[in-house]
């Protein structure tokens, strides 16, 4: 039999789906599994945006859409980048996705080459350096430090850029690390990308699960011509499987991303759309609830790691910590392993995340569950 792609078997599967199948394997077995491995909110989706969803299905809202998503939910989008992000979008700038992954894949298809270069800022998000080779683009890492709190040093990034670096990827409050980035630097990266001609890409996914007071910083306020915004419902409307992202960028991209969409999935779901209208238009009341909650989990989670002996920065953003785990194993995955196995707790190791001798926990679970995880990993420590 003639093989699979070449470029499908370069593709590595996800991690978090990895440690979330044994896990699960081990709840079915009858195992009390404390799952700590996903990242998606715990809360259910807020009753507006499900009567909102009733309300399209009732209107018979179930045929295709355009491709660039509803025109009302473009312009819901378009006014929150105004009253959130100060940014100027017109509608025919903002395209509607598949959830917030395939906003990112449209744009690397839009934007890469075979042999352009990526700088990606580690820890990173595993999807980033998967979505860049997928077209043949190379990804170069910026390391960063814990000790640090994973903030990005300017120099560094200036020393990684290349006459063939095409775009920098920035994921500010991050998955994995939680850092979120200074206006500072948000401005330094800007001023890179300016003086080397490249395009930022900016993830803005949990924007609104920071525990410093104002939304952070939009990289496209200081120049929108060099910038692909990503966005979406699922972090911050608790909307994981409802698949509605969003991306803003220049027309011409947009028109690119368009055509990409247009010709692979046609667009997101249609009652998703309607639904996530309400999202955007009224849901302040939710994310700040949600926001208190994920912030008394994140004092919980690290003051518990700390005192057992797992040295854990506290992170300002998103709902996931990174626990240096080498009193359990110097090798992470050995350590996530041991952790599953013996404490019960389903964890995911730093290595695809380029966060060597850390695993990654997400808090968006109840207080509970993290007391007694740490009880658990400090038992087996
Ligand atoms: C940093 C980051 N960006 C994007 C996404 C994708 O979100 P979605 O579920 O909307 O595709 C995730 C999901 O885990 C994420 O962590």
């Amino acid at each position: 039999m003639k093989p699979l792609s070449h470029a499908s078997t370069q593709l590595k599967p996800s991690s978090t789906v990895a440690v979330t199948a044994r896990a699960m394997e081990l709840k079915r077995a009858g195992v009390d599994i404390i799952s700590m491995s996903v990242g998606e909110p715990d809360f259910d989706t807020p009753e507006h945006i499900k009567q909102a969803a009733r309300d399209a299905l009732a209107q018979g809202k179930t045929k295709y859409t355009p491709s660039l998503g509803v025109p009302e939910l473009r312009e819901a989008i378009a006014a929150k980048f105004k009253r959130e992000n100060q940014l100027e979008y017109a509608i025919n700038q903002i395209q509607v996705t598949g959830g917030g992954k395939q906003a990112l894949y449209n744009a690397c298809f839009a934007l890469l080459n075979q042999g352009d270069e990526v700088i990606i800022p580690a820890p990173f998000w595993v999807t980033y350096p998967e979505q860049v080779q997928m077209f043949g683009a190379i990804p170069v890492f910026v390391d960063t430090e814990a000790t640090k709190g994973y903030q990005l040093d300017l120099a560094q990034l200036e020393a990684a850029i290349t006459n063939k670096t095409k775009m920098i990827i920035i994921n500010s409050p991050s998955n994995p690390s939680g850092v979120v980035y200074s206006n500072d630097t948000i401005a330094g990266i800007m001023k890179l990308a300016e003086q080397h001609d490249l395009w930022v890409m900016t993830d803005e996914m949990y924007e609104h699960i920071t525990y410093t007071g104002a939304l952070p910083i939009s990289a496209g306020t200081f120049n929108p011509e060099r910038v692909i915004t990503i966005n979406g419902a699922s972090k911050a409307y608790s909307m994981t499987g409802w698949r509605i992202g969003f991306a803003a960028a220049p027309t011409h991209v947009i028109k690119a991303m368009d055509a990409i969409q247009g010709q692979t999935t046609s667009s997101a779901n249609s009652i998703a759309q309607w639904a996530t209208i309400a999202a955007l238009n009224d849901t302040r009341a939710y994310i700040e609830s949600a926001r208190q909650a994920f912030l008394e989990r994140r004092n919980t989670i690290v003051a518990g790691l700390n005192s057992i002996g797992c040295p854990t920065p506290t992170p300002d953003g998103a709902f996931y910590v990174l626990a240096d785990t080498s009193r359990i194993h110097s090798d992470e995955t050995e350590a996530a392993k041991i952790i599953l196995e013996q404490a019960k707790v389903a964890v995911v190791p730093g290595t695809d995340f380029r966060a060597f001798g850390k695993v990654r926990l997400s808090y968006a679970c109840s207080l509970e569950q993290i007391n007694e995880a740490v009880r658990r990993i400090g038992a087996l420590i």
